[in-house]
């Protein structure tokens, strides 16, 4: 089994991603395999409205990192998608992202192509605006039949520099429990799955 983490902040490995490798920790604990990407260093386009991505399940504009991704996507059995908050909200990158992997999917409803996969998102914030930016993640999972795991926290922490987040210890336990409920969770649909 394999956990995709998207990673939508302009910064390399910094707070969001020191966020995900502590989910990460729990499902490797967990014999699950991970893999995260980083979106900083690069620009995804927005959806150009263009329509062209019926029967094609994939985008079929641009020439950057969105298809590459978007087929990683279809292939994990869980998505992690971890967007430092930005003016109170989701990276532009992430916005992007999510816009096109939703008109892709709607395009090719009958291909279901997350369907019974599992999400999990995480945020860091410097003080305002994370519970917004997770529900704009939670609302792409919530659109494409796939399960939606929760912590014993909304899973956010709270810095601004790079590292900055390694002192706030519940934000990390909240990442932690969520990793341990996502991996619970996509175990337990594998043993369905198996019968
Ligand atoms: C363009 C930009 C906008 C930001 N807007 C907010 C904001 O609205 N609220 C907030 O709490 N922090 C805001 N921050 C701070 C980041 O969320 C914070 O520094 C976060 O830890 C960065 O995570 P990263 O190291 O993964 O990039 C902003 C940072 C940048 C660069």
């Amino acid at each position: 089994m394999k956990v995709l983490a998207i990673n939508g902040s302009a910064g390399k490995d910094g707070n969001t991603a020191i966020l995900i490798n502590t989910v990460f920790e729990e499902l490797n604990q967990a014999g699950i395999q991970t893999e995260m990407v980083q979106l900083s260093g690069t620009i995804i386009e927005p959806c150009k409205a263009c329509w062209g991505c019926g029967e094609r399940k994939n985008c079929v504009c641009g020439k950057d990192m969105f298809q590459e991704i978007f087929e990683k996507m279809t292939q994990a059995d869980g998505i992690i998608l971890g967007s430092p908050v930005y003016t109170a909200n989701i990276s532009a990158n992430m916005q992007a992202l999510l816009e096109r992997a939703s008109v892709v999917t709607d395009m090719n409803r009958s291909e279901n192509l997350f369907r019974h996969k599992v999400g999990a998102a995480v945020t860091a914030a410097r003080r305002g605006g994370a519970l917004t930016t997770l529900d704009a993640m939670y609302h792409f999972f919530m659109l494409q039949n796939m399960f939606v795991v929760g912590s014993s926290y909304w899973p956010m922490a709270y810095g601004q520099m790079p590292g900055d987040v390694q002192k706030d210890e519940e934000g990390l336990d909240t990442m932690r429990n969520l990793g341990q409920n996502m991996a619970h969770l996509l175990k337990a649909l594998e043993e369905r799955r198996n019968g």
